[in-house]
């Protein structure tokens, strides 16, 4: 690709690394990740092979979802550091060749927003109202939630605020937890706040925006009840999922990203089982990319992920747009513990304590997913601590669990700390596993396993066969062949069901999901998931150059 082409297409197939700030590295010893603890570490990112950073939320906030829930959309969480920190850390990430995108959060906002808190002490029917879902409650004396739509993060989505004079008074909507209240997107405030603060942080040179819940800005004002799971997502006329007003949003956001050159990039959290509707959102006019969901929630199974891999490709290439391959996120059960059990899928509702893992069959194959998604076409998201191979934690005492996944689920649901412990650089455990800068910092903000220091950067730096040095391996050899960003795609003949292998040019991929090895691709081998004895071993994949060999 030409420097102005890559000025311009770069996001079509970057290696995007998602960083969750509060459990990156601590650079002031406080047990909470922050910016100096990222710019400490820039240059690990830059021997990872990235090209992009993705930061989940860093503005002010009281963190009743790690951040989720904004305060305040100009500032820094001081916990985090500074206005001058994310500046520098912009900088210094850019100085190395690495782009910068942060997430905004439209669908709502903390419940401590001025917004909110102006909202509350305004009367019904005020301007200051008008910018959430306030709503009079059902029955006599208003005491009966509006609607019965239920959260993603379990329960009831309204709460019934008080009015200014201390009594009982309207219920405000809230889609995930009280302390988020849902924007109301018909509003004009709230459309000119969103597109200011996108061109606040485009001016101080972030590369792009994750949108997070992309799908649910829309509400239907008139309150209907929602229909069971599943009825009408398709039809554009869900009471909040998909509504076909939203695409208008991003419309205008793609306008604001356009303005500047190069173009500014718009990548959603685009959660929907009809591809062809997830598609719109990446119109041209819209949205570039949008993480590829459905590829992550498949099981380890050759003819699930080369049916999702067919459905993407195909979705994607009718708008043009390219598609993203994503292992996991900061929501998400941790790879090598997904595919280490019977039921290698995943979905939320699904998740439970106790599930049996097998997590050297999880590690093999997370090994062998890492270099399918590293060779088909598109970008590539990778969560932090997955380079490493670290499992889900799933030892956190009951009384150190932080998210309202788990409470509002009393406890049935795990939440999703498991896979957000503050990541291991060395296996010291008085520095918090290196997480922590000084001597004697405070204890992380999560627990850390005792085992976590196995896992540590440092104990894998210098073992060829670790999981970080895969990584490595993988995305360097990525850089170096022009076939993996252009080359054409397409599948070859596989002999077995349980085998997936496909070329990108003159570079073959084969991906060996059975239990019994595999010959091996003729050609010259560039890389392999496990050692291999002139076959492809059960759970393992590699890379061959065909020609020229
Ligand atoms: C999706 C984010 O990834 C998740 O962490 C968050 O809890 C919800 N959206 C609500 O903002």
């Amino acid at each position: 690709m030409g420097e102005a082409a890559d000025e311009r297409d770069w996001w079509r197939s970057a290696v995007v690394y998602q960083i969750y700030p509060r459990s990156f590295a601590d650079g002031n010893g406080d047990g909470v990740g922050d910016l100096a603890g990222i710019r400490g570490h820039l240059d690990y990112l830059v021997s990872l092979g990235i090209d992009a950073i993705w930061l989940t939320p860093w503005y002010r906030s009281p963190w009743a979802d790690g951040g989720y829930d904004v305060a305040d959309y100009r500032q820094i969480d001081p916990r985090f550091g500074t206005m001058a920190d994310a500046e520098a850390l912009i900088h210094d990430a850019a100085d190395r060749g690495i782009r910068t995108i942060i997430d905004i959060v439209p669908n709502h906002v903390s419940d401590q927003h001025p917004w909110f808190q102006a909202a509350l002490a305004s009367e019904p029917g005020s301007s200051q109202r008008a910018r959430f879902w306030f709503r009079q409650g059902k029955g006599a004396d208003g005491a009966i939630r509006p609607t019965g739509w239920l959260s993603s993060f379990q329960g009831h989505t309204w709460t019934r605020a008080k009015n200014p004079d201390g009594s009982d008074g309207e219920w405000y909507l809230h889609l995930f937890t009280a302390h988020q209240p849902d924007l109301n997107w018909t509003n004009t405030d709230v459309r000119r706040e969103h597109e200011d603060v996108l061109k606040f942080w485009f001016d101080k040179g972030v590369a792009g925006f994750r949108i997070d819940s992309a799908t649910l800005l829309v509400k239907d004002p008139a309150m209907p009840e929602a229909p069971a799971d599943g009825v009408l997502v398709e039809s554009g006329h869900h009471p909040y999922i998909d509504r076909d007003g939203i695409h208008q949003i991003y419309q205008a956001w793609r306008r604001v990203a356009d303005s500047y050159d190069p173009p500014k990039v718009l990548v959603g959290e685009v959660w929907l089982d009809d591809v062809s509707r997830f598609a719109q959102y990446l119109r041209p006019t819209e949205m570039n990319t949008a993480f590829n969901f459905d590829f992550m929630t498949r099981p380890w199974d050759a003819g699930a992920l080369k049916a999702s891999i067919d459905l993407t490709l195909s979705a994607h290439e009718a708008v043009g747009a390219p598609a993203t391959w994503v292992l996991s996120n900061h929501d998400i059960t941790r790879p090598v513990t997904r595919y280490g059990r019977q039921d290698s899928s995943f979905a939320f509702a699904a998740k439970r304590f106790n599930t049996p893992t097998d997590l050297g069959l999880g590690t093999r194959r997370a090994r062998a997913a890492a270099l399918l998604v590293g060779a088909l076409p598109g970008s590539l998201y990778i969560y932090q601590g997955d380079e490493l191979g670290l499992p889900e934690d799933e030892e956190i005492p009951p009384d150190a669990i932080d998210d309202p996944m788990y409470f509002r689920s009393h406890g049935v649901d795990p939440g999703r700390d498991g896979c957000r412990v503050p990541l291991p650089w060395s296996p010291d455990p008085a520095t918090n596993f290196g997480f922590s800068a000084g001597d004697r910092p405070r204890a992380a903000w999560l627990p850390q396993p005792s085992w976590w220091g196995s896992y540590a950067e440092a104990s894998q730096d210098d073992d060829p066969q670790s999981m970080l040095n895969l990584y490595r391996a993988m995305l360097k050899l990525r850089r170096s062949l022009p076939d993996l960003v252009s080359g054409d795609f397409s599948w070859l003949p596989a002999g077995s069901a349980d085998v997936l292998t496909f070329r990108r040019g003159d570079i073959v991929c084969l991906v060996n999901l059975g239990a019994s090895p595999v010959p091996q691709p003729a050609g010259q081998v560039l890389i392999a998931s496990s050692p291999s004895d002139g076959g492809v071993g059960a759970d393992s994949a590699v890379w061959v150059r065909t020609k020229g060999v």
